[in-house]
């Protein structure tokens, strides 16, 4: 579904991503690990379109988009979350996920003024399915509160949520499970699992280990902008130089 080939950033002189290879696959999930700095979130930020790469391609569903801006690589089908929830502040929830709509009428000034109706049904739709999405992560009694009411975990819920209002057939998690507690934990696990059966391509950034092995097919090591081993989850977890790599020399 997704292929990248050889990407590779300089941030300053500094090689922050190096010759990386990915593949992800529809129904499957691939665990993206490593320590912190390895340049887990830079290459989905190249996959994305937030930053551009110096080198490289990409591909999705025979597509080739290196080139394309991140809002249009989001309208064909990838969407993220990010590491840290980054909602609008001054929307409320529901707002905050109707806002990852794809092909919303209403973004042409024309077809608000000569489609009128067909845009007001076309928003209708767009709420009904964003309130799905936020009871599916368990908020939609608190649709019409502002993000900021939320706790850290929540609102990260919330980034999910806008992530499945992309309806993308490609789901790139930054960390789900970092500063998630209590009753969250399992939601999120739930939500991510359920989108994982329903084949989706998914790529997950994160570091809680039973959360990799609960819901992930295989992983992907980096270190230092490379890609340093790939396979199953077990092989990567019984490797000690991989240990080694992730806790310092120390471990
Ligand atoms: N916009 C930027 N400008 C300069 N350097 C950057 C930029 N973004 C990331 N870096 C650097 O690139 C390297 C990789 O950062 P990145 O955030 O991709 O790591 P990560 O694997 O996601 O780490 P973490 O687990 O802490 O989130 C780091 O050294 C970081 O300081
Ligand atoms: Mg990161």
């Amino acid at each position: 579904m997704l292929s990248a080939r050889g990407l590779t950033k300089k941030f300053g002189g500094v090689v922050v991503a190096q010759d990386l290879d990915l593949d992800l696959e529809l129904g499957r999930v691939v665990a993206l690990i490593g320590p912190n700095g390895a340049g887990k979130t830079t290459l989905f930020n190249m996959l994305t379109g937030f930053v551009r790469p110096d080198g490289g391609t990409i591909s999705f569903d025979g597509r080739r988009i290196e080139n394309m801006p991140a809002h249009q690589r989001a309208r064909v089908g990838i969407a993220r979350t990010w590491q840290r929830p980054r909602l609008f502040e001054s929307l409320t929830l529901l707002d905050n996920v109707m806002v990852s709509e794809r092909d919303y009428l209403g973004e042409s000034i024309g077809n608000l003024i000569f489609r009128h109706g067909e845009v007001e049904r076309a928003e209708d739709d767009a709420r009904d399915r964003a309130l799905g999405f936020l009871d599916r992560v368990g908020l939609a009694a608190r649709a019409d509160s502002l993000s900021t009411r939320l706790s850290y975990g929540q609102q990260k819920l919330v980034g999910l949520a806008r992530a499945l209002m992309n309806d993308g057939r490609c789901i790139l998690l930054d960390e789900p499970m970092a500063g998630v507690e209590g009753r969250t934990i399992e939601t999120m696990k739930a939500v991510v699992r359920a989108e994982a059966e329903a084949g989706k391509a998914i790529c997950i950034v994160e570091h809680n280990i039973g959360f990799i092995r609960d819901i992930c097919d295989s992983a992907v090591f980096m270190f230092n902008g490379r890609i340093v081993a790939s396979g199953s989850i077990d092989d990567l977890l019984a490797d000690k130089r991989l240990g080694a790599l992730y806790f310092g020399s120390h471990a």
